[in-house]
């Protein structure tokens, strides 16, 4: 039988990993796939973390199952972490919160209870997202086309044409909408352009899907979350995928949620109870671990305020490394050509230099990021920001 079957090429963006790995040279730099990283280089387990699960290993009586719908407490609390504490006026009954094995878990989720809503039903991503958007929501079944968003020239949103282009569509149509921190280009709506899509939302009834894998990276967990919130607040139906791999630092124990959003109590709970039983087929139910760290934190005033403080020592560090890399790029000489970089959020920007440029940073250099030059901001330190500038300038 597996005859049939031929080898598929690594991951664009995890294949960089283990290349990565087996480079033997020191001067290595890592700016590939998505994780934050100190001044050290190192992906540390947050102090708030280490004391949930000191809590957790004294506590925990039993392994027993948690069921399909996750931890109820941790589903309540991320609720509020999306949406605050008034669930942005959204009566508490249209909203359900599930946990999923992280972000990924949300988005497959969603996809497939999607497909279950019948109708052809197209859904439309930003061009460009992030490239496992295409097999989590594609594989589900669902027709994917790409609207409008980065302009190259600019490093900035084309609004207009991404406007005008969800102006055509209607109730048939799923858009899918990075919440913050942008990934792969760092460009984020502003507040206006927010107010505009919610707009649009109303105006011709497509459903907004938002991705808010970054919650905190940006500008702040309340900023981060305008638009989600401001669409919670005015459209009838809203999906939300959402991951604590980032502003929890809880990458492998694959921690995250779908958030639904129904017109009335009595829809939500039938879309919840589908959700439950798509869920039942295909991973039965999450793993505990991490919502059970992500639970105690946040029922825990002093150990919120712990994550809260190394969350902004996070996002602190990426947005001051983007205006170091801006600075260091101008003094060496390239003028004001990689400014936006302090403009955008979030762990990503793209380098603006082309595929053969981006392989020759990494056979020359040792410096490793995605084809597309989307490049991990965290991953940039005082060792190895002169390193890093001098050999994009070199390829330049
Ligand atoms: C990334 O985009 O690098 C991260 O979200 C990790 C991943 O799974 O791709």
């Amino acid at each position: 039988m597996f005859e049939t079957l031929s080898p598929v090429p690594p991951d664009a963006i995890l294949g960089l990993m283990s290349a990565f790995r087996e480079d033997p040279r020191t001067e290595k730099v890592d700016l590939g796939v998505g994780v934050y990283k100190d001044e050290a280089g190192h992906t540390p387990v947050l102090e708030s973390v280490k004391r949930a699960e000191g809590h957790l290993l004294e506590q925990e009586d039993t392994k027993a199952y948690i069921g399909p719908a996750g931890d109820e407490g941790y589903n309540q609390r991320v609720g509020r972490l999306i949406l605050s504490d008034d669930l942005s006026g959204v009566a508490s009954d249209r909203v359900s919160v599930v946990q999923t094995p992280g972000g990924c878990g949300a988005l497959r989720s969603a996809a497939e209870l999607i497909v279950r809503c019948g109708d052809e039903t197209t859904i439309w991503v930003p061009d460009p997202t992030w490239a496992n958007h295409v097999p989590l929501l594609g594989d589900a079944g669902l027709t994917i086309r790409e609207y409008p968003y980065f302009d190259a020239t600019t490093s900035s949103v084309r609004f207009d044409e991404m406007a005008a282009c969800l102006g055509q569509l209607g109730r048939s149509d799923i858009v899918l909408l990075h919440g913050c921190c942008h990934n792969p280009c760092g460009a984020d709506l502003d507040r206006e352009q927010w107010d505009a899509v919610v707009a649009l939302a109303g105006r011709t009834g497509f459903t907004p899907f938002v991705d808010l894998a970054y919650q905190g990276f940006g500008d702040g967990l309340d900023e981060d979350a305008y638009g989600v919130r401001q669409l919670a607040a005015n459209v009838p139906e809203l999906i939300v995928a959402s991951s604590c791999s980032k502003n929890f630092g809880l990458y492998r124990e694959r921690t995250g949620a779908v958030m639904l959003l129904s017109s009335s109590a009595k829809q939500a709970a039938a879309t919840k109870s589908q959700l439950l039983s798509i869920i039942r087929g295909i991973y039965s139910m999450p793993p505990s671990h991490g919502a059970a760290i992500v639970d105690h934190i946040l029922r825990d005033a002093e150990l919120t305020a712990l994550w809260t403080r190394e969350l902004a020592a996070m996002r602190d560090r990426i947005n001051s490394l983007r205006s170091l890399l801006v600075s260091r790029f101008q003094e060496k000489g390239a003028g004001s050509r990689f400014d936006f970089i302090a403009r955008q959020r979030g762990m990503f920007s793209f380098l603006g230099i082309d595929e053969r440029q981006v392989s020759l940073l990494r056979e020359r250099h040792g410096i490793y990021m995605v084809g597309s030059s989307r490049f991990n901001v965290a991953g940039v330190n005082s060792a190895n920001i002169d390193h890093f500038c001098d050999s994009v300038l070199s390829v330049l």
